[in-house]
Formats: structure tokens, sequence, C-alpha cells
């Protein structure tokens, strides 16, 4: 069945990470409806296999083209590293056109551009280093340009968990950072959308020298332009609709996503999904 342009823009994350990706989105594009996916309950995907990405971000899909989403949104890094091609082939095999739309590409494509001296810093979860899906698009779009990774295993775990930053978080934070410092980049990206949500203290670890990348910008452009193209985007004249649907507890869901949206939530559903979910 053809999407409608009165269908809502899907968006999914492990967490609240995505919600930096829809905070674009609401501000680029504010007439559309949107309908966002926590998957709380397998939170972190940066510890997961690429076979348990793909398995994931499969049924997620599913779960929101069922929903009606007219666009699906792929708002986290180790997802969108692992399971981008999964899901189209998925998309296609069950004769649905819906436009899939990274992080990786609009992240790399800025930085790339942006770059003055040709080294660019990577701060990612380990999935998403191992996969190596940022190496690929930096060579593809710029040779001559390196990239430096350092995976990340307790980012996303410590803004996730909601607790005040101590001592021990920037330092934590500073040892991520030291390798890029070394390293002379001049572009760093956020390669996990948790990140930006603690982008003032890598700001500041980093330097001012350094410009920090985020995917968000770049996505909302991709939407807009997919969507313009197959006439779906929607002409309501008002403000969209949001609401948001979460694998585990509504009400932690809440309260974080509130702080890191600052937008009242309104609606959270829980879903229950399948898939594997986590030992
Ligand atoms: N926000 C996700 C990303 O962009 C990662 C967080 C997690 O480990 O689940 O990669």
């Amino acid at each position: 069945m053809a999407s409608r342009p009165d269908q809502p823009v899907a968006v999914f994350d492990s967490g609240v990470g995505g919600l930096t990706v829809l905070h674009e989105l609401l501000v680029s594009l504010p007439t559309e409806d949107y309908l966002y996916l926590g998957d709380t309950a397998r939170f972190p995907y940066g510890e997961r296999t690429p076979e348990e990405l793909q398995a994931f971000s499969v049924e997620i899909a599913d779960h929101l083209l069922d929903a009606g989403a007219k666009l699906l949104v792929v708002a986290c890094n180790a997802a969108s590293s692992a399971a981008l091609g999964a899901i189209e082939r998925h998309l296609l095999e069950t004769g649905r056109e819906v436009d899939v739309i990274g992080v990786v590409a609009p992240a790399t494509q800025l930085a790339v551009a942006g770059s003055r001296t040709g080294r660019i810093g990577l701060l990612a979860t380990p999935a998403t280093v191992a996969s190596g899906a940022y190496e690929r698009a930096v060579n593809a779009a710029d040779p001559h340009v390196h990239l430096e990774s350092v995976p990340c295993p307790d980012l996303a775990p410590i803004i996730q968990g909601g607790v005040a930053f101590d001592a021990e978080v920037v330092d934590t934070v500073r040892r991520y950072c030291q390798p890029l410092r070394a390293a002379a980049v001049d572009r760093v990206i956020l390669g996990c959308t948790h990140y930006p949500l603690v982008a003032p203290m890598l700001q500041r670890i980093l330097g001012r020298g350094v410009t920090l990348v985020t995917s968000g910008t770049g996505v909302a452009r991709s939407v807009e332009r997919a969507l313009a193209s197959r006439a779906l985007l929607n002409p309501q004249l008002e403000e969209g609709a949001y609401r948001f649907l979460c694998t585990a507890d509504v009400e932690s869901f809440r309260a974080l996503g509130t702080r890191f949206l600052q937008m009242p939530l309104g609606e959270v559903a829980k879903v229950e999904l399948g898939a594997r979910v986590a030992a």
C-alpha cells in the first residue's frame, strides 16, 4: 500500500539518544507527525553483535511500519552501522517502498567537508567502531582523510543511566578524548546519538580548536529530501504531533526523555518486542 503525507515519520534508537535526532527533526520539519521508539529493554546496543542488531532493527522496522510510518529514521549509530542494509533488504522483500535513513552518512559528509587538516576523530560505541562503517564512509568520501576511532564502552550507559555527572565521569570522558587530542584532529564525529547530550563536557575537554559533528541536521535534510521526492511532505500548517514507545519502564523513559528533549513527552506506551532479549 502506498504511503500518505499524513502518516508519521518514525525514529528509533536503543534509548533516549535518538531524541537528539528527533529534536532536529522537530525543529527542521515542524509540521510532520513523529513516532519515536526507544528499545530500552535491550539497551545498550553498543555491546551487541551485528546479528542481534540486525534482528532487533528489522523487528522494530516492522513494528513502526505496521503502526503507519511513512519513513524510517535509524537514529542509532550501532544499528545504522550493522543493520541499514538488512532493513532495506527486508522492506524490499516484503514489498514496502519506504525510505530508511541512517546516521553514519550524514555525520561523515559534514565532518569530511568541514575538515581543514584531513584528520578526523570518532567517538562511538564498541559495536559501531568494530563495524568499520565510519572508516568505509570516510574513505568513500575522501581517501586522503585520516579517521582516528575511539570506542567508548561506558559513555552511552552513563548518559542513559540519568545520574548526575561526577569527577569519575569526567575522568572517563577525558580518557576517551585523549587519543583524539594526541592525533590533533580538527573535527570529532559524535558517533553515538547519546553523546550530543554531553557536548559541553566533550567540547571543554577537546578544546576550542575542535568542531563537534553530529548527525541531526544532516538527517533532517535527508528526511526532507526523501519525503519531497515522493510527494510525502505533510501539508498541514500547524505543528505536528509526536508520541513515544519504549520496551521497558515507561515512567523512567518519560522522566529521562523529558529532561533531554526539553519538551513534555506526553503519551509514552510500552511495546513488547520478541527478538532475543538480553541475557
Ligand atoms: N545511541 C546509540 C548509538 O547511536 C547507542 C547507545 C547504545 O549503546 O545502545 O549508537
